[in-house]
């Protein structure tokens, strides 16, 4: 089992080109199984949640390769339907590739994924919408068989009692080749499902709306090929900004899409930090202490605050001046970084959907262990900023969404390295 330790104390300076986005490759991925022909990933982070959905597709019949962050994937001959429970194990978001499979093959089989490290997991919205479109479902021993009786997936219409951006995702997936036309209701809004979107027309799929809370998706008979490259990921951005903020440092991040970053900007900007942007760069300067946030920080759906980025924000702010709080809205079991941040020094009481963060002066490094992905890179974050060394354990979670990160650290002068 691999750690990284961590001497912290040191002021992260430099510049740092961002990593493409790990959640929109995964459906994008997913996406190319719509395609009978080539799909060419650019920007394609190379994470193992990626190589996990990249051995999906192969499981199923294409060949998907990865070089210098591209990723090629040809999915003309699909021999395959099911994706095995391991697989589906070892990466919940694969039940995103369950409208794709549906929508070009008419049939599909994966497994209930079941509670994950941020809680309970439902895909009661996913069933729901699907059922919607025509798919029969049926449930065995923890299987989940989809068919579509005739073949092909039929347009509806369907309003979300929630903007859950997975099963926006599958609805999109599944409507793209179907019969007719598909109308999402309270679709979620995040970035990660404009960029599917824009990916599916590059294919010459007709889906208008995505970014709003109305999708209007026009069924195709078929899909082509594409060349597209995969958007900047805005939570590596709010995790780069939070740790060089915590650490007293000046970064130039490239590669942002600056747009998508405001509603995390626009709170870390209330700790006292200096930002700018401009074209695709962030630029961001932290001087003395960091100010706690006035204003309680609420998790909601895009545009809202991330949830992603609600560990590695709070990593800075427990050693600010004054007392934040957060509010968790999106899932019921998101605050497990926080008794790794309280061995650390840090003064955090959390109530149900509340922590609240009294900052303290500085934290000390400590033995801890990653429990999932952002808080893991949340523990590494405060490591950076505590007196001492810190031995982070448990990092294949942070390795599922962060491209060699403490290569990334290094290069910004921070003492990590991974044992
Ligand atoms: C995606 C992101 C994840 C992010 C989350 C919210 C990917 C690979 N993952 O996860 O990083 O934290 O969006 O921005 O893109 N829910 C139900 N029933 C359903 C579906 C969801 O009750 O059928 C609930 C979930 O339990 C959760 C909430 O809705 O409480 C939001 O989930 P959702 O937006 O679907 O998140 P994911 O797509 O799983």
């Amino acid at each position: 089992m691999q750690k990284l330790i961590v001497n912290g104390g040191k002021t992260l300076r430099g510049e740092l080109s961002l990593q493409g986005c790990k959640n929109s490759a995964l459906p994008i991925m997913a996406a190319s199984l719509l395609c009978g022909e080539e799909c060419v990933l650019n920007n394609c982070p190379e994470l193992t949640d990626i190589y996990s959905a990249s051995r999906i597709l192969n499981g199923l019949g294409s060949r998907c390769r990865f070089s210098d962050n591209t990723a090629v994937i040809d999915s003309q001959n699909i021999s395959k339907t099911e994706i095995p429970e391991n697989l589906m194990r070892e990466m919940r978001s694969s039940i995103i590739f369950m409208g794709a499979i549906l929508g070009r093959t008419g049939e599909c089989t994966v497994s209930i994924p079941g509670g994950c490290e941020l809680g309970p997991r439902p895909i009661d919205m996913h069933l729901a919408a699907m059922k919607k479109m025509g798919v029969d479902i049926r449930e065995s021993y923890g299987k989940i068989i989809c068919r579509v009786p005739f073949g092909k997936a039929h347009g509806a219409k369907i309003s979300l009692p929630f903007p859950s951006v997975g099963a926006t995702e599958n609805i999109i997936l599944c409507a793209v080749t179907a019969d007719g036309e598909t109308v999402i209701n309270n679709a979620a809004r995040e970035p990660e499902i404009c960029d599917l979107c824009g990916f599916l027309r590059a294919c010459g799929a007709e889906i208008s709306g995505d970014g709003e809370s109305r999708i209007v998706i026009k069924g195709q008979n078929r899909l082509h090929g594409c060349v597209y490259a995969i958007m900047p990921d805005r939570i590596a951005c709010a995790t780069y900004l939070s740790m060089v903020a915590a650490t007293g440092g000046e970064i130039v991040l490239k590669n942002v899409c600056v747009a998508e970053t405001e509603p995390f900007v626009s709170v870390l900007e209330q700790t006292g930090c200096s930002i700018y942007t401009y074209d695709d760069r962030i630029y961001l300067r932290s001087g003395s202490r960091l100010k706690a946030v006035k204003d309680r920080i609420r998790t909601m759906p895009h545009p809202g605050f991330p949830t992603d980025a609600q560990a590695v924000l709070m990593s800075a702010l427990v050693t600010a001046n004054g007392t934040s709080v957060f509010e968790e809205n999106i899932f019921d079991c998101r605050y497990r970084h926080t008794d790794a941040l309280v061995k650390m020094g840090a003064d955090i009481q959390v109530l149900g959907k509340i922590a609240v963060i009294k900052g303290v002066p500085q934290l000390h490094g400590a033995n801890v262990e990653a429990t999932d992905l952002r808080g893991g890179a949340a523990m590494v974050s405060a490591a950076l900023s505590a007196e001492g060394t810190a031995e982070i354990s448990g990092i294949s979670h942070i390795d599922r969404g962060y491209e060699k990160i403490e290569e990334a650290v290094r290069h910004l002068g921070g003492d990590i390295r991974r044992v």
